[in-house]
């Protein structure tokens, strides 16, 4: 097994995209094919404007399309010239059958995997880049002997988690904190290992590039995304105490900040934690050690998610409380959707359940983010049977297209998002408190106010998440 050459990709989505786009950039002599049965999300990567905004990329994808960067719907046709594959497909939650709610859904996986038996070519290194329960490679070697036209055929599977964080996906992949690679300990997954290894280490420092087992691999992408989710849970149920008792959990984080032992990031209180990954991945080791018959290990990590299912609602409730208990046809500014800044990523945002908690109480809501059009905010809505589209009352929300528009004649606005234009120096606060009606709410789920003294001071009534005003 020689030096890899050619690198095929399955799944040109948030993870897929970057990791092999960055991939191709600093390996110009590997040709890497990005490859997806989504025409529409392959013609988006072939365009000039990409399917996904992440700061950055657009440069890398530039410079390396055409030169040893490809997209492509020729799935079988990417596969069988390869000599490594990433599995890089979404790994949702079931909806339905066993499982539902919990388990991740690998009929994408799966699938990938069927076509990799029938078309990869021999010796190929089949490489996990997709978030999955601990033990897919199992399954994912008995579909590939089982299905592989050729009968000594010989499969080296290797666990690559992927670690980026959407709105810093280049960054994360310029310089990873680490790169794992799992493999099993024979030495045709000893050498598989090398070879991975070796691509990386063309441009990651090497103390980063770390090796071992299989399992333990797959494991630790779950265990450090429920590490993280459980710290937002946890401090927000510290900003639960704050806001009873006077104390600001701002103050309270940053005295626990300076602890090494605790750490500095991730302890940033708010309105809970979205995005694609953390809840999937949480509900995907709680239903792992369900099924490894560890029940109270589940109920530990189940606690993350009831946590954070509570802070959204509480954060909606008291919307709704601070104006006067009732919110009906009062118009309320939703600055922000995305799950976080820099991505225009709405999967799980909480921004969709608190407009769908401001919409059922009868709120008129002006919803505004710079980077997610309207029709992903439609669709995110309308997944979370927030948004009807009746012909007599329309949509319920309009979608407007700036912060000033969203807040004009709005009784509240609310901030969503931490994007870096709300906290910016050129917002006119005054100019935005007189075009509101009065009096004018501001409530922050994310830390964007700062001076909240100057903002009362213009004469609105500011309410930030873990902050007993
Ligand atoms: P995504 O939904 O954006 O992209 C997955 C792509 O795979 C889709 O475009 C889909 O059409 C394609 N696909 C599905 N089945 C296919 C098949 N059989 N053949 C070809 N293409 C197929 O998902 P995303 O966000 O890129 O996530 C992928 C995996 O990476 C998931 O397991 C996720 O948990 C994991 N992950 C995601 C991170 C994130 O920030 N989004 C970070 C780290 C890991």
């Amino acid at each position: 097994r020689g030096p890899v050459k050619n690198i095929c990709c399955i799944g040109a989505g948030y993870v897929g995209g970057p990791t092999c786009a960055v991939l191709a950039w600093k390996c110009p002599d590997i040709k890497v094919t990005i490859t997806d049965i989504s025409e529409e999300r392959i013609a988006a990567w072939n365009s000039e404007e990409l399917p996904i905004f992440e700061p950055g990329l657009d440069a890398v994808v530039k410079e390396a399309r055409g030169r040893n960067l490809f997209f492509s719907t020729d799935v079988d046709g990417s596969i069988a010239a390869a000599d490594l594959i990433f599995v890089s497909v979404n790994t949702p939650t079931k909806e339905a059958g066993i499982g539902a709610g919990l388990a991740a859904d690998l009929c994408y996986v799966e699938a990938a995997t069927r076509r990799i038996a029938t078309v990869s070519k021999k010796g190929a290194i089949i490489v996990e880049k997709s978030t999955v329960p601990c033990r897919t490679a199992e399954s994912m070697r008995k579909i590939l002997e089982a299905v592989s036209p050729s009968t000594d055929a010989s499969f080296e599977i290797l666990s690559n988690p992927e670690f980026l964080a959407e709105g810093t996906a280049i960054e994360d992949l310029l310089d990873p904190a680490r790169v794992l690679i799992g493999a099993m300990p024979t030495p045709g997954g000893q050498l598989a290992q090398q070879r991975l290894a070796e691509v990386y280490a063309r441009w990651v420092r090497p103390e980063a590039i770390i090796t071992m087992g299989l399992w333990s691999s797959e494991l630790s992408k779950l265990a450090a995304n429920a590490l993280l989710a459980q710290r937002v849970s946890s401090i927000n149920a510290i900003a639960a105490i704050c806001e009873k008792t006077e104390a600001n959990v701002h103050e309270v984080s940053s005295a626990c900040r300076l602890d090494l032992r605790i750490g500095s990031k991730f302890l940033e209180a708010g309105v809970g934690f979205g995005g694609s990954c953390f809840q999937k991945d949480l509900q995907n080791l709680i239903y792992l050690s369900l099924s490894l018959g560890l029940p109270e290990v589940a109920e530990y990590w189940k606690q993350v998610l009831v946590m954070n299912a509570w802070t959204k609602r509480r954060f909606s409730k008291d919307i709704v409380q601070k104006m006067f208990s009732t919110i009906t046809s009062k118009h309320i500014a939703v600055l922000g959707f995305a799950f976080k800044a820099d991505t225009g990523d709405t999967r799980e945002a909480p921004a969709i359940d608190v407009c769908r908690d401001l919409l059922e109480d009868g709120a008129v809501v002006h919803i505004y983010d710079p980077k997610v059009s309207e029709a992903s905010i439609d669709r995110a809505l309308m997944a979370k049977g927030a948004c009807s589209h009746t012909a007599t009352k329309g949509k319920g929300y309009i979608v407007e297209p700036s912060m000033q528009q969203a807040c004009a004649g709005a009784s509240a606005l609310v901030f969503m998002t931490n994007w870096t234009e709300f906290s910016s120096k050129q917002v006119d606060w005054k100019a935005i408190y007189q075009s509101m009606s009065k009096p004018a709410f501001i409530f922050d789920g994310r830390n964007v106010v700062k001076d909240v003294e100057a903002l009362k001071k213009i004469g609105f009534s500011v309410y930030k998440s873990g902050v007993g005003y």
